[in-house]
């Protein structure tokens, strides 16, 4: 956007404006942005030299907190235009309706959402066990007219604008909304229904392993995406993503109303989706897992 750097000349020094670039964010009509302390004091000159440069922009945030909590929402605060939250998103073709101040929503993730889309073949099962505003399972059922995703979100206000989005983009009877946390929705109502399973949230990814297990259907391949963050030299983060998996899937071995089940496991393939901080990875991991009746 040469129209911000020359905005912002005479506002910030050259280097500053870098670090701008990489810590703004476009959803919809809203830009967030990071501000440092140091310059937090010409936050409303950056915000109006931004509203002025990107024309569809009508209001511009600073974070004023990391995402946090359950939810993994960020506080925000209007620094130029417009003091509305809620707007609307675009991406592959479809539409959502985001309220950043209420809800998880990340742009950085569509390249990851239109291959995960691209994998689903005819006639899938799929539970999305972290689904936010539902922007993976709708691109997902989308392409795919012949897919169901189950999409579960712990955030009440998430699940009513996953309800909508699914409306909105006309897939509502194979997208099944369900408000609740992941390990009760798929011990109550889930097990053993998933050809495939999402899991997009890092930071409980080895926790929350056991329940994606409990998802995939018996006796054939499934797949689960497991999105995990990772520390260490970007050459080396595959080889501590396989430590990892080999680590918790020796774990697990369950019994559920009598049964036993056992799983044999292949890593398909692993990518790294974004640096999330110094050295710190974001990877997502594509397992092929059969499941079957241990006698
Ligand atoms: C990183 S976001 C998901 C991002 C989303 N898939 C996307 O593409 O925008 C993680 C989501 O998981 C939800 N969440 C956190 N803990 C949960 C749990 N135990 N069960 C279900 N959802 C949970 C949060 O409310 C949040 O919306």
């Amino acid at each position: 956007m040469p129209m911000l750097k020359e905005a912002l000349k005479g506002v910030l020094s050259e280097e500053e404006i870098r670090h701008l670039y990489t810590s703004f964010d476009v959803i919809g009509q809203i830009a967030i942005i990071k501000v440092p302390d140091e310059l937090l004091e010409k936050r409303y000159e950056i915000g109006n030299a931004i509203l002025r440069s990107i024309k569809h922009v009508r209001s511009v945030y600073m974070q004023v907190s990391p995402v946090k909590d359950a939810y993994r929402v960020r506080e925000v605060e209007c620094i130029a235009g417009v003091d509305d939250t809620l707007t609307i998103y675009k991406e592959h073709g479809c539409r959502f309706k985001v309220d950043v101040a209420k809800v998880y929503f990340s742009p950085r993730l569509s390249t990851e959402r239109a291959r995960i889309a691209s994998l689903v073949r005819d006639g899938e099962s799929i539970v999305n066990m972290f689904a936010g505003v539902c922007t993976f399972s709708i691109i997902i059922a989308k392409r795919n007219p012949t897919s169901t995703v189950y999409s579960i979100d712990i955030n009440p206000d998430a699940v009513m604008l996953c309800s909508e989005n699914s409306r909105l983009n006309k897939v509502e009877d194979r997208v099944h909304v369900i408000l609740g946390d992941a390990k009760e929705v798929i011990a109550g109502m889930l097990m053993n229904k998933a050809d495939r399973v999402l899991m997009p949230l890092p930071e409980r990814a080895k926790e929350y392993m056991k329940y994606a297990l409990m998802a995939v259907k018996v006796g054939q391949e499934c797949f689960i995406h497991y999105f995990t963050h990772l520390r260490g030299s970007k050459d080396k983060v595959y080889d501590i993503c396989r430590e990892e998996l080999d680590g918790i899937m020796q774990n697990y071995r369950y019994s559920v109303d009598g049964l036993d089940y056992r799983y044999t496991f292949n890593i398909a393939s692993m990518r790294i989706v974004r640096e999330v901080g110094p050295r710190v990875y974001q990877v997502v991991a594509d397992i092929a897992v059969r499941k079957s009746l241990y006698k």
